[in-house]
């Protein structure tokens, strides 16, 4: 991850803390050390109160009704798409409110994939990639004949790039990778990809899943085809996420769901569709999720994502430099300035679980397990790993607590 030139103010992590009530609980009796972030964040209390205030006050239904309440509710919503748009510099119409990054990836298979692909076109994946950016593309392929390819990865868990340039060709219809890896940490080149992609007169699909709620990102400058990410990782609420898709493709796309609120006019014979975004947004949304992710957004702004993204290298090199100091102790993914704040590793042949399990008893919520990544746990030899995952309102201490921890672990398990 590129730092950025100039170092912003170091975050006042403690009044930040203050924020987030869950973060004043303990757990065994420990104060709770929450490094599980890249599975879900934790809530500050303006996202909360966001919540619910619009339940307290202003619920109804939107689009359809001419009352105050409904009236609201509309415009609350349709302002938490504007602030969230603007959050990754996307057109109004650009940005769809979708369950999470699942189904916003699903959404991409499903209404571009199988309209798209044909028997022999090329989709380009990595082995890095989570289960979501995986399963939906084996399955378009297997319904239209399309093959996927694979970009290798380097020893230390980097995109090769040499490879990627000989898998992407004039087949290539498709590149979708995770900009963040969820179990490396890896930071992967989506700009380079993308233009690697463009080349060849293919689109690019980014999943964000694990970059937007720790760096700035800017579909303009990216210049990505498609962008998908969740809610609930970036300091938001679980049921809302996003998919950013180029005005220009959208417009072309048939919906992904039909029903309410997707449609301009529907006859017995048929249906023509609602204008951007709302034409993908079918049923009845995620309101109350959609103006929590609006605050989220709201408190990410005011911290400054250049100064959340520096906070997570100041975390995770010095998490790398403690860690390394333990005996028996795997390091997987490359050096801190190119991960973001995931670290995963094994100690010794002892199993992730009994590690998170001796870690819950020290108060440090750590994830034990594949990371819904099964092929990069078989490219990498491994069947899990330990993952302790950082965000805004972790602190160095915190990390002495996780590296002592696992020093206890160790003690405990190899008796
Ligand atoms: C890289 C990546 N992609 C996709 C997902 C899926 O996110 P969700 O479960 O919110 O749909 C995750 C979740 O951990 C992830 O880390």
């Amino acid at each position: 991850m590129s730092l950025p030139l100039q170092t912003p103010p170091a975050l006042d992590v403690e009044a930040l803390r203050g924020d987030f009530p869950i973060l004043s609980r303990t757990i065994h009796d420990r104060p709770l050390v929450y490094l599980d972030s890249a599975s879900s964040s934790q809530k500050p209390n303006a996202v909360i109160d966001a919540v619910s205030r619009y339940y307290r006050e202003s619920h109804a239904n939107i689009h359809r009704g001419v009352y105050v309440l409904s009236e609201e509710a509309t415009i609350a919503y349709e302002q938490a798409h504007v602030r969230v748009a603007d959050f990754i510099n996307a057109d109004f119409e650009e940005m769809i409110f979708t369950k999470n990054t699942t189904e916003a990836l699903n959404l991409v298979a499903y209404a571009w994939g199988l309209s798209n692909l044909q028997a022999g076109d090329e989709v380009v994946l990595t082995p890095l990639e989570h289960h979501s950016n995986l399963v939906p593309w084996q399955q378009v392929a297997r319904r239209t004949g399309a093959v996927i390819r694979y970009i290798r990865l380097t020893a230390d868990g980097c995109l090769d790039m040499e490879h990627a340039a000989e898998t992407i060709g004039p087949r290539t219809k498709l590149v979708s990778v995770a900009q963040v890896s969820n179990v490396l940490g890896t930071v992967n080149p989506v700009d380079e990809l993308g233009r690697m992609a463009h080349a060849h007169g293919a689109l690019i699909c980014v999943d964000g899943a694990q970059s937007i709620p720790h760096m700035a990102v800017d579909m303009r400058a990216m210049d990505c085809d498609f962008f998908a990410f969740s809610g609930h990782k970036m300091l938001g609420p679980t049921g809302i996420g996003g998919l950013y898709g180029r005005r220009r493709i959208l417009e072309q796309m048939e919906p992904f769901l039909f029903g309410g609120d997707m449609i301009s006019e529907v006859t017995l014979e048929g249906a023509s569709w609602n204008d951007l975004p709302w034409k993908f947004e079918a049923g009845t949304p995620p309101i109350a999720q959609g103006i929590g992710l609006a605050a989220a957004v709201e408190y990410l702004q005011g911290i400054g994502m250049e100064a959340v993204q520096a906070h997570e290298h100041t975390l995770v090199r010095y998490a790398l430099e403690q860690m390394r100091e333990v005996r028996d102790l795997d390091i997987y993914g490359p050096e801190a300035d190119d991960r973001g704040g995931v670290i995963s590793f094994n100690l010794d042949s002892l199993h992730p679980h009994d590690i998170a399990s001796i870690l819950d008893q020290h108060g440090v919520a750590i994830r034990g397990g594949h990371h819904c990544a099964m092929p990069l746990m078989r490219t990498l030899g491994l069947n899990s790993t330990c993952r302790a995952s950082f965000y805004v309102y972790n602190t160095t201490e915190e990390i002495n607590v996780l590296v002592e921890a696992i020093g206890a672990a160790r003690r405990l398990l190899r008796r």
